[in-house]
């Protein structure tokens, strides 16, 4: 993904949402923030993927990790919308904001552009793409699908919290894990510092190098 990319500050943008107007940086506060755009509203694999998202508000609330959904379409539109989205999700609201972009400045800004991707004009549309901005305002990571592939949600839960624990705990996740499971201690910290940092113990796979990077524990 060239421009916006992990590290930076997400800018301060004015949108436009189903909720009211807002700044971005308003909106986040202090709080881990999912910012994720979609093709168009009326089209299948976005109201599947917006209610999802809507399914899993809860989720996300208990993280206490607010969503805001962004497409060109207008505000209007996103309303209209957002009643599909819901009769196609019995039992899920959609709460979350959704922004609008008639204009294609946010999405560029953001770096949500899908060059494959045009309207019946010719206008550009975005990408699947996916923020999770830390409480400092700063991209942590990013999903970046084309417009065939409906996001997995349960990876985004799974992600986030990955990224909460290593923030919290100074640790890092493995592939394929999941909430519960060890976790690993990153090669910055030293063993003397991991017997400090995790009095609850770590356990070091032995391994044919002999060196002794991969440690687990428990957080
Ligand atoms: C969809 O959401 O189904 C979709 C949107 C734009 C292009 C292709 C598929």
């Amino acid at each position: 993904m060239p421009g916006l990319t992990l590290g930076d500050t997400i800018p301060n943008l004015e949108v436009e949402t189903t909720h009211g107007r807002t700044k971005l940086h308003d909106y986040i506060g202090d709080r881990w923030t999912i910012i994720f755009s979609h093709p168009g509203d009326f089209t299948p694999v976005c109201t599947t993927e917006l209610g999802k998202m809507a399914a899993y508000t809860e989720e996300f609330a208990r993280r206490e990790v607010k969503l805001l959904g962004l497409s060109c379409d207008d505000v209007q539109s996103h309303k209209e919308w957002i009643k599909d989205i819901e009769a196609y999700t019995p039992g899920s609201k959609v709460t979350y904001p959704i922004a609008a972009d008639p204009k294609r400045e946010i999405i560029k800004q953001l770096n949500m552009v899908d060059p494959d991707e045009k309207d019946s004009s010719g206008n550009n549309l975005p990408s699947r793409a996916l923020h999770i901005v830390g409480p400092d305002k700063k991209i942590k990571l990013s999903f970046l699908y084309p417009a065939s592939t409906g996001r997995n949600m349960d990876e985004v839960l799974r992600a986030l919290e990955s990224l909460q624990k290593a923030a919290k705990h100074k640790i890092a996740t493995p592939a394929n894990w999941k909430p519960g499971e060890p976790v690993l201690i990153p090669p910055s910290v030293s063993n003397e510092q991991a017997k400090r940092m995790f009095p609850q113990g770590f356990q070091t796979c032995g391994l044919p190098s002999k060196k002794e990077y991969l440690r687990f524990t428990q957080v």
